[in-house]
């Protein structure tokens, strides 16, 4: 948590020195910079050579509709906030939590989906908060689920992993007695461990939302615009039902 807080307040700090991309810049050079973790189904996920997810369908999608190409670029989740304020990209869609915390180093769009982080454990494990006490927790580092796992009270160990794919293993292989991540990343890791793990109770909800360097107004209304418009003509419906079986936009 501390070395979390130092990095938030090193990125305000940075926010105020960097100079982003302008929406006309953008423009202009006919293709824009989005960068992901690509290591977070079904979000944002790298398959044999191809980068894909609803985050990244859904980006192009954006891109498409402003007219825009798409150049991806794929880093650790943990330093993506810290690279939009050293310019490396116009903006980030890896399934961020619009936080107080984060808002103050970077601007959010509109949420993209909603979510919330919930607990998973191998089947008689842990399903609730209570059930927690005692018990070691896996969680990816930076995230929203640390966060909040940290504010349970009587856990015995919280382990974090620089990939929200490690922190599950940890859970199949006994390592832990409980993982906290997405709902629906959750909800696929149970269906395909068939009986071994069981889903347990919602600890959080949270909005996700794309983020833009700090004051980079110019692009972020085009990007909610194009999220607006792909919200009311069916195209983010189409996307989601594709993903999810279900519309995941915040209501
Ligand atoms: N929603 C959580 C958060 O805001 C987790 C995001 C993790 N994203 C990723 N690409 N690994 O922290």
């Amino acid at each position: 948590m501390k070395k979390a807080l130092l990095t938030l307040t090193a990125l305000a700090l940075l926010a105020t020195t960097a100079q982003a991309r302008s929406w006309e810049e953008i423009k202009k050079s006919g293709t824009i910079k989005i960068a992901t973790e690509g290591a977070f189904p079904p979000f944002n996920v790298v398959k044999g050579k191809e980068l894909t997810g609803f985050e990244v369908d859904l980006a192009n999608q954006l891109a498409r509709q402003l007219g825009l190409k798409v150049q991806w670029v794929t880093q650790p989740f943990d330093s993506l906030l810290i690279g939009l304020q050293q310019d490396r990209y116009d903006f980030v869609i890896a399934s961020h939590g619009i936080t107080p915390e984060r808002a103050k180093a970077v601007d959010f769009s509109s949420p993209h989906y909603c979510t919330g982080g919930a607990i998973v454990s191998r089947t008689g494990g842990p399903k609730t908060a209570a059930d927690l006490k005692g018990k070691t927790v896996a969680v990816q580092v930076g995230t929203t689920y640390l966060e909040n796992v940290r504010k349970v009270p009587g856990i015995k160990e919280v382990k974090t992993f620089p990939k929200d794919t490690d922190a599950q293993a940890a859970l199949m292989a006994g390592r832990v007695d409980a993982w906290v991540g997405d709902k629906f990343t959750g909800l696929d890791l149970v269906k395909a461990q068939k009986g071994k793990l069981a889903a347990g109770n919602l600890l959080f909800n949270e909005r996700i939302g794309m983020a833009v360097r700090k004051g980079n107004a110019g692009l972020l209304k085009e990007l909610n615009a194009a999220l607006t418009k792909s919200l009311s003509d069916g195209s983010y419906a189409k996307l989601s039902g594709q993903y999810f079986g279900t519309d995941v936009r915040c209501r």
